[in-house]
């Protein structure tokens, strides 16, 4: 019997319907449970085949166990080690030595010194910054968010120099990047699972959490559509993950990819509506099914991107194309969904774009390096 487990935290709906819906396919060798951990010990693999990860974002304990598990064989859905290594700003740059669109970003070193550091730990970093140059380049307005995070936390809409330095005299030890605002006619979430099957639903980040989900939100182009799986597909073939979403900002036609690093992203029903959860449940069971029937004991069963699958044979960007892996690609149709009623938002979602999330704290001023 190949187990396939789920490792989740507060969540409460898709881990549920995902275990539910794989034992209810009747399958006679394969069977999914919420994922069961005691003692860990190092080298000892895990009784799952499969472990789909929904939190070890927030768990290192959980992070050290799935590279304990994928190195003794369970194919961990994401790759762990390339969860660990990730961060918005690569990915940003990943995009732009793919081609694919993205807005002008530059990373910003954290307005308060990391634990265990002082002066003379920033003797290499130039003091001030250029930010007269930082801003040149990207302009304003400009969003000002981690370089890794999620859930719209200390997320900011900057309208000035003087705001800048006011809001990022508040970011503390966050390492923040800078980026040119994309105002934009049309804004996609994208599901991509499995690294083949996409699903691109229509969003609007402006309304309150519980109506971004748009209904009703007009037929969009078939040729945008296309592009925007097309450039969905790429990046997660590059990052090689099996499971996350990809935000796209739609300006003037062209398609900015704003948030690509989502390896746990929202699948409760009450915020994606009952339609996409449908589509998430039946594709991610698919996939893990898939994954657990391919499953070799004591073999490397993890995804590994292009990036790093490239790096190790020494090939740079530039790959010829026949380096892209064969998708079973879907035809991309736009969704939209009803919108789920009256859900409380979490505190992380309840954070305007625009206003500060994070308290005040006194910053304290950068010293010039000595
Ligand atoms: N460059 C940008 N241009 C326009 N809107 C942006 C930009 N960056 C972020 N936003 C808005 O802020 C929201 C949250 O930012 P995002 O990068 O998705 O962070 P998170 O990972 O926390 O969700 C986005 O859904 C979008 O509405
Ligand atoms: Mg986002």
């Amino acid at each position: 019997m190949k187990k396939i487990g789920i490792l989740f935290g507060m969540e409460n709906t898709f881990p549920w319907a995902f275990i539910d819906r794989v034992n209810n396919l009747g399958l006679a060798d394969i069977m999914a449970e919420p994922v069961n951990i005691d003692m860990v010990s190092q080298g000892e693999p895990t009784e799952y085949a499969v472990i789909i990860d929904r939190i070890s974002q927030d768990v290192p304990f959980y992070r050290g166990y799935l590279k304990n598990a994928a190195i003794s064989g369970t194919a961990v859905i994401n790759n762990p080690f390339w969860w660990s290594a990730d961060e918005k700003f690569f990915n940003n740059a990943l995009a732009v030595k793919t081609g694919v669109p993205v807005p002008k970003t530059v990373l910003l070193p954290s307005n308060q010194h990391p634990p265990d550091t002082q002066d003379s730990s920033f003797r290499n970093l130039a003091f001030p910054l250029s930010w007269e140059k930082i801003f040149d380049h990207i302009g304003f307005p400009a969003y000002m968010k981690p370089f890794s995070g999620g859930g719209w936390k200390s997320v900011y809409k900057i309208h000035d120099a003087g705001e800048f330095f006011k809001i990022y005299n508040q970011t503390g030890q966050l390492v923040m990047m800078l980026q040119e605002e994309i105002v934009f006619d049309e804004y996609y979430r994208c599901y991509c699972l499995g690294g083949k099957y996409v699903r691109i639903m229509q969003y609007e980040p402006r309304n309150p959490h519980h109506l971004r989900y748009v209904k009703d939100g007009g037929s969009a182009n078939k040729a945008l559509l296309q592009t925007i799986h097309d450039y969905v597909l790429k990046l997660n073939h590059y990052l090689g993950y099996d499971f996350n979403t990809v935000e796209m900002a739609v300006r003037g036609g062209i398609p900015y990819a704003i948030d690509f690093c989502n390896p746990a992203p929202d699948a409760d029903v009450n915020s994606v509506g009952q339609d996409n959860f449908d589509w998430v449940l039946e594709y991610s069971v698919k996939m893990a099914v898939e994954r657990a029937q391919a499953w070799k004991p004591g073999a490397d069963n993890l995804t590994w991107g292009l990036y790093i699958k490239n790096a190790a044979q020494g090939i740079g960007f530039g790959a010829p194309a026949s380096a892209m892996p064969q998708t079973q690609e879907q035809e991309p149709a736009i969704v939209t969904t009803e919108a789920a009623p009256e859900v409380a938002a979490t505190p992380e979602e309840t954070v305007a774009a625009e206003q500060p999330a994070e308290k005040a704290k006194p910053a304290a001023k950068r010293t010039k390096k000595k």
